[in-house]
């Protein structure tokens, strides 16, 4: 018996290295359960930093619980959270005094939120964590917080194919697939093909592609201006790569409103050209997820 083996009560081997191995099993087999009580999930992706993945999730989210289906949200962004502030949310979560499990911010719509952003002290408190801290983090938001029987899960990522979305890749099974964000910039494209390689690499559906922040329209003159690079660049690359185009999104202050002020602007009372682009995307994508 090596010097860090011990017996347990019933005189089997332990040692530190088996009881964690024994824990990362326990974890994997919620994860397994906790997900088999979703019945579609989601990831909003890009390659690229700031598209605009965290509006459309935060938004998606929104229209899903609007069509009166039990809908989840999980910000896996670990060092940039900040979803549950386009959902207002303001409180935190709970921890089950029995099971000790995470219980999910109840949002707008009763949508159930779960983010980084809640166990950190303030907005401005940095994570630092590393590679193995990071994968942690998402392992427990999967199998340690009580999604309960859940519709839909919107799962929003960082930019990029880091750690984090490796793990919802490997972890959230099955997953309906990823819903990709891009401007039409050519940085942006490049990058986002690199994003739907890898969901092909990794074997994951993607549902399609979204143009964001396609045209701005000036206020005082009407004049639209195409905001990045060419016109349709979004749609090109989708069709040379053979992905769903779900539709563009123009420039609209009421996103940016939505960011300041934590006003989800799907269930904002105003009609908007990026509303109805909004909603007819969301149409696209149930189509996809339903073929
Ligand atoms: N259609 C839009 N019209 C106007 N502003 C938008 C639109 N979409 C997103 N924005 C704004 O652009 C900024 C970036 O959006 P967001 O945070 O959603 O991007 P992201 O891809 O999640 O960024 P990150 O890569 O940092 O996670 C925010 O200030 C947001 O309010
Ligand atoms: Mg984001």
């Amino acid at each position: 018996m090596s010097h860090d083996e011990k017996t347990d009560g019933e005189g089997l081997k332990t040692s530190p290295t088996l009881d964690r191995r024994k824990q990362q099993m326990e974890l994997q087999r919620k994860i397994e359960e906790k997900m088999k009580r979703i019945k579609h999930k989601i990831a909003i992706i890009s390659g690229k930093g700031g598209v605009g993945k965290t509006t459309i999730a935060a938004n998606l989210a929104i229209k899903f619980a609007e069509t009166g289906s039990s809908t989840g949200a999980l910000d896996v962004d670990i060092t940039g959270p900040n979803m549950h502030k386009l959902l207002g949310i303001r409180n935190r979560p709970q921890v089950d005094p029995v099971t000790k499990e995470i219980i999910p911010v109840n949002g707008p719509l009763n949508i159930k939120v779960m983010s980084t952003a809640f166990l950190l002290e303030s907005d401005y408190t940095p994570v630092i964590w590393r590679g193995p801290m990071k994968m942690g983090a998402v392992r427990e938001y999967l199998g340690t917080v009580n999604w309960g029987d859940l519709e839909y899960l919107v799962i929003d990522l960082p930019p990029g194919t880091g750690d984090e979305t490796l793990d919802i890749m490997q972890l959230v099974k099955p997953l309906d697939g990823v819903v990709v964000v891009s401007t039409s910039q050519e940085m942006s494209l490049i990058d986002v093909a690199k994003t739907i390689n890898m969901s092909r690499k990794m074997q994951v559906p993607v549902l399609g592609i979204v143009e964001n922040m396609s045209t701005f329209v000036c206020p005082s003159c009407g004049k639209e201006t195409q905001v990045f690079g060419r016109k349709n660049g979004v749609e090109e690359l989708a069709s040379e790569l053979e992905v769903p185009f779900l539709g563009s999104i123009p420039m609209e202050p009421d996103f940016v409103q939505q960011a300041s002020e934590s006003i989800p602007v799907i269930i904002q009372k105003a009609e908007s050209k990026a509303k109805t682009a909004f909603n007819e995307m969301f149409k696209s994508l149930i189509g996809e997820m339903l073929e």
